[in-house]
């Protein structure tokens, strides 16, 4: 992808600047993050968004709060610490990567041997930094996984933005797409529109079109008649968090596409880092789905589809099965069934 690209996330001396992605692709535009309610807020109306970059952004915006409190006694400091994390934490509940990376930071700050402020403070950003690095490789190493997948001349479709918007790097599901195009090969990519936000009309075509990658566009209700054109050979989609037996949560309407895929015999493979994949959670039932605003559905961008009293549902993601998902993809290699064990040999260290 061209290095001119907006990043998701910028950290310049000790500032956080998220560009705001509810305004993309018409208005690039960066907003300087103050205050953890700023942030929560930034969070969760999606300015930034996609599970690694929802990671990044909490740790250093974890950072620059911290700072605001720099003058407090170092216990209190701690107990600060833990509040403010809780408390953003509390922003979106079914990426895991958010608490995760909120986690590194509360261990930190909880064994750190030194009763130093300042010193503790600069250890956090560094680890802020180290998060926001681990991403751009965990990326990369993805799309070397996946790259063998990507055969001349394949059409993939893709589902809500996994790209580099979603992530401090070459994005998860895009990062073959990435390297392959780097490599000359030529594939189409067909991106679902991703109702009701548009992550996939206002961010993945646009990213994938930025770097000259064949892309085109569909609204989520010609997936199937899409697939049974013969115009997909697999589907690659990210995810918000992968548990135990390889349930995998991501944006609302993937499910659909998996169904979709299994009836077409269509590969539908998960890219996903390790900080995404949750051990500790036993099976898709028990992933907390975000339930968002019912204005959401009604309209967008303040143009009214129908009006207020129309009762809605809105949930931001759906659990695809793991008898569904043909491989997940990790920069550690390409997971298949039986999960519960390969995730296990996988990750367990
Ligand atoms: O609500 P969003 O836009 O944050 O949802 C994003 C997704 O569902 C992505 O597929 C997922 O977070 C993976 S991003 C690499």
């Amino acid at each position: 992808m061209s290095s001119d690209f907006p990043t998701a996330i910028r950290w310049e001396k000790g500032e956080l600047w998220l560009l705001d992605q509810t305004r993309l692709p018409h208005s690039v535009n960066y907003e300087k993050q103050e205050s953890a309610q700023q942030l929560f807020d930034s969070i969760h109306a999606l300015k930034v968004r996609g599970a690694p970059a929802i990671g990044i952004a909490a740790a250093y915006g974890l950072c620059v709060v911290m700072a605001q409190h720099r003058h407090l006694a170092f216990a209190e400091f701690q107990r600060e610490l833990i509040t403010q994390a809780d408390f953003i934490n509390s922003s979106r509940p079914t990426a895991v990567n958010l608490q995760w990376a909120l986690e590194r930071l509360k261990s930190i700050a909880a064994t750190f041997t030194e009763p130093d402020t300042a010193k503790l403070l600069a250890r956090l950003v560094s680890e802020a930094e180290a998060i926001h690095d681990e991403d751009k490789a965990l990326c990369k190493g993805i799309g070397e996984q996946a790259l063998a997948l990507i055969t001349d001349d394949c059409g993939i479709m893709t589902h809500c933005n996994a790209g580099a918007l979603a992530t401090g790097g070459i994005g998860t599901a895009t990062a073959p797409m990435y390297l392959a195009h780097a490599n000359g090969q030529k594939f189409r990519v067909f991106s679902n529109e991703t109702r009701p936000l548009l992550q996939g009309s206002r961010l993945t075509s646009w990213e994938l079109h930025c770097a000259g990658i064949d892309v085109t566009l569909l609204t989520d209700n010609m997936a199937a008649q899409t697939m049974a054109s013969g115009a997909i050979d697999m589907v690659i989609v990210g995810t918000d968090r992968v548990v135990a037996n390889g349930d995998v949560a991501n944006k609302i309407g993937t499910l659909g596409v998996a169904i979709l895929a299994r009836h077409y015999n269509i590969p539908f493979y998960v890219a996903c880092p390790s900080s995404t994949v949750d051990l500790q959670t036993a099976n898709g039932s028990l992933i907390p789905i975000e339930q968002r605003n019912g204005d959401e559905v009604r309209g967008f961008g303040g143009q009214k589809a129908t009006i207020d009293e129309i009762k809605t549902i809105n949930p931001a993601f759906d659990v695809t099965p793991a008898e569904l998902v043909s491989g997940i993809i990790t920069e550690k290699g390409i997971v298949s069934a039986p999960y519960n064990e390969n995730l296990k040999a996988l990750f367990a260290h």
